[in-house]
């Protein structure tokens, strides 16, 4: 069996829906994290195909587009192949796989307590999501994160709640699978060890431990184990696997690292989203850009030029906060404050900003889309990649379940 690489850098995983194009808030929010995430963290990026299937399998034509289009946009904006692992999730098979094993061991409450469950059933109504596959959205997410071992899974506060499922699956998989092998001999031993009356003491905190999730708590029962010198280190991580309810990790728990949410608002100073149609696209050209920031909303007590605003009151405010550089931000505040300028000079003195950091990212999307080659062969290779690791962690899985090797 080939080997994946050995990387030190911790890892995590992250992925997009290809369901059209990003807004400048996915730039300014989620990307601006990932081409700095992807210095120090060995990063796994995918297209989530798929999980645009679970919502849009009625119209799934503009799939393959979409998903090049915003890989593309990825590239564009400086998300880097060589740092990072960018790839397909259907490219990956073993993302499938993992999701059906782990489908097995999914309890059907834990899928319909998620919050976001019924809400956006009930708000896509149209899209008639009474299906297994939307259902079963979390399942799919966890076998994404799972099949890398990741340690840190960057989301906005959207996905916490998918993420909490992918912990109490993974818990349960190291319960039900962890416990293996010589697992028992190991606690035997080791209670043997510490004798009876400790043996009672740490049972009564990890019952408490499990029902309150104290983290004191686990500290104390952390610290009692690993400076037991009586213990053998076998023992130790078995005690302590017993005590969390739980087996040996091979489904690591993952930790969600949440994504602030974007400063830029949309046009109308509402949230910006592609529904409430006041959005800016990455992909919108000057004339479009220069056409929604001068109608954008602004401080509403500013009606008359004469009347001073207040730039923490306008929407416009938070993009020189984004874009513009300190003097010209200063040049706002006095303005504003004193009617020394009107709203449609400080946003002309925006958009000299913006259409600054724009135009290379547009350049470098034109580039790419004329060599539709290049992003093909990102793809393929860190989807080898990425298959790779993802082979590995179904081999331990296969045993893990005594499921048959084939070869
Ligand atoms: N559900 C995520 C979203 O809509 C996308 C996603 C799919 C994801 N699989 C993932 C994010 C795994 C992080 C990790 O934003
Ligand atoms: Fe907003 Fe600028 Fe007008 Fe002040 S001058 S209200 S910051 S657009």
């Amino acid at each position: 069996m080939s080997r994946a690489r050995v990387n030190p850098l911790p890892r995590i995983v992250s992925g997009m829906r290809p369901t059209g194009p990003l807004h400048l808030g996915h730039w300014e929010g989620v990307l601006k994290n990932w081409i700095e995430l992807q210095k120090q963290h060995e990063c796994y990026f995918f297209a989530a195909d798929w999980h645009a299937l679970t919502t849009h399998y009625q119209d799934p034509r503009e799939l393959d587009t979409n998903t090049f289009e915003l890989v593309t946009e990825w590239l564009a904006v400086g998300v880097d192949p060589e740092q990072a692992t960018l790839f397909v999730q259907s490219w990956v098979p073993e993302h499938a796989e993992l999701h059906l094993l782990l489908s097995m061991l999914t309890p059907l409450g834990w899928l319909e307590r998620v919050p976001t469950y019924k809400e956006q059933q009930q708000e896509l109504r149209d899209r008639e999501l009474d299906t297994y596959g939307f259902l079963g959205y979390p399942v799919l997410m966890s076998a994404d994160v799972l099949v890398y071992r990741a340690r840190g899974v960057p989301v906005g506060q959207d996905q916490v709640a998918h993420l909490e499922v992918t912990r109490e699956i993974a818990r349960r998989f190291n319960f039900l699978y962890g416990r293996g092998g010589s697992f028992d001999e190991h606690l035997a031993s080791g209670r043997a060890r510490l004798g009876p009356k400790e043996t009672r003491r740490l049972t009564e905190w990890a019952k408490q431990y499990r029902e309150s999730g104290d983290q004191e708590l686990w500290s104390r029962i952390e610290r009692t184990l690993s400076q037991d010198p009586r213990l053998t280190s076998e023992e130790q991580v078995v005690l302590l696997a017993e005590a969390r309810g739980s087996g040996r990790a091979i489904l690591p728990e993952p930790t969600p690292l949440l994504t602030r949410s974007s400063r830029l608002p949309g046009t109308d100073g509402r949230k910006m989203s592609k529904s409430y149609d006041n959005a800016i696209a990455l992909r919108d050209r000057r004339d479009v850009v220069t056409r929604k920031i001068q109608t954008m909303a602004t401080d509403p007590a500013r009606v008359r030029r004469t009347d001073p605003g207040e730039p923490s009151r306008c929407p416009v405010w938070k993009y020189h906060e984004a874009f513009s550089t300190a003097d010209t931000r200063q040049w706002v505040e006095a303005g504003c404050r004193s009617a020394g300028i009107g709203c449609l000079d400080c946003k002309n003195r925006l958009l000299g900003h913006m259409l600054t950091e724009l135009a290379p990212i547009w350049d470098r999307f034109d580039a790419l889309q004329a060599h539709p080659d290049t992003v093909r062969e990102v793809l393929a290779s860190g989807s080898e990649r990425a298959r790779l690791e993802a082979r590995a962690t179904l081999e331990e899985v296969r045993d893990a379940l005594g499921l048959a090797h084939p070869s």
